[in-house]
């Protein structure tokens, strides 16, 4: 592919003797946002800690932006930012001491203005001065994505961006990630939620057994499994939908 910006070749990670990947081929165009979707424990994590260079694969090769994870790991890190799994933010200091904290480590020179840009750019201003651990889940997340934003790194990654959200938080942070794109950021998400990829990815690739089944779009998942007989049923709405309408979420999606 010759606009990758990620690439993964036969890579591989054991711990001990459990082989978690088995030899992972895939790759992330310029600009896209990829979901990398698998159930717990299939791996996710490992590869984006791989890709920032916080483990070491056992074998194969990954790259970001042409550099090497395993040989030019400095230049990798300048070029990504990570969003883990957990909120990385101090819940003692504000929304804002919290962003400009990394905007001082990161070395960006006018912080405080930097700081409040991505604010206002997360309809966290008004919160700006109140302390993080006061803040709900939803703006929690979004105050940690805000502060990976920091730096204006070329590639993120998002891991399981929206896991323990309730529905309204995860509408949240669907939005502000379908915003982050348009900017022309290379987005690597990983979900074990098939609904997220669907809002979110431009393409999925699908983690089982230590390997990517599958990549492709949603349209492209559809044509190769079309429905195979339609059949006259009432359908009955989730009770994620009856929430969502309850509280009038929906028209948001
Ligand atoms: N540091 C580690 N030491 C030992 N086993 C690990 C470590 N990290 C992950 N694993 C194992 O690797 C597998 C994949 O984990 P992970 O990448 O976290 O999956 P996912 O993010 O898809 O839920 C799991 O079985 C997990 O227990
Ligand atoms: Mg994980």
């Amino acid at each position: 592919m010759a606009n990758a910006v990620i690439s993964l070749k036969s890579l591989e990670k054991s711990f001990k003797d459990q082989k978690v990947l088995k030899g992972v081929d895939m790759e992330i165009r310029r600009g896209e946002i990829f979901a990398l979707l698998g159930s717990n424990g299939a791996g996710k994590t490992t590869v984006v800690n791989i890709l920032s260079t916080l483990i070491k694969p056992s074998g194969g090769k990954a790259s970001v932006c042409g550099y090497d994870v395993q040989r030019q790991p400095d230049r990798v890190r300048e070029t990504i930012s990570l969003t883990g799994q957990f909120a990385a933010l101090d819940g003692m200091l504000t929304g804002r001491e919290n962003m400009i904290m990394i905007a001082r480590l990161r070395g960006v020179s006018n912080s405080a203005k930097v700081a409040d840009n991505l604010l206002a750019r997360f309809r966290l201003s008004d919160a700006a001065n109140r302390r993080a651990e006061k803040y709900s889940g939803g703006m929690k997340r979004r105050l940690d994505i805000a502060m990976s934003l920091i730096g204006t790194p070329e590639v993120i990654f998002l891991d399981e961006p929206t896991t323990g959200l309730d529905p309204e938080a995860r509408i949240e942070v669907w939005n502000t990630i379908k915003e982050l794109a348009g900017g022309g950021t290379t987005i690597l998400l990983t979900t074990q939620y098939l609904e997220e990829a669907e809002q979110l990815a431009d393409r999925i690739g699908i983690l089982h057994g230590g390997k990517i089944l599958t990549t492709g779009t949603l349209s492209e998942f559809k044509e190769m499994y079309p429905p195979k007989k339609v059949e006259y049923i009432e359908k009955q709405p989730t009770l994620e939908e009856i929430f969502l309408s309850i509280t009038g979420k929906k028209e948001e999606m």
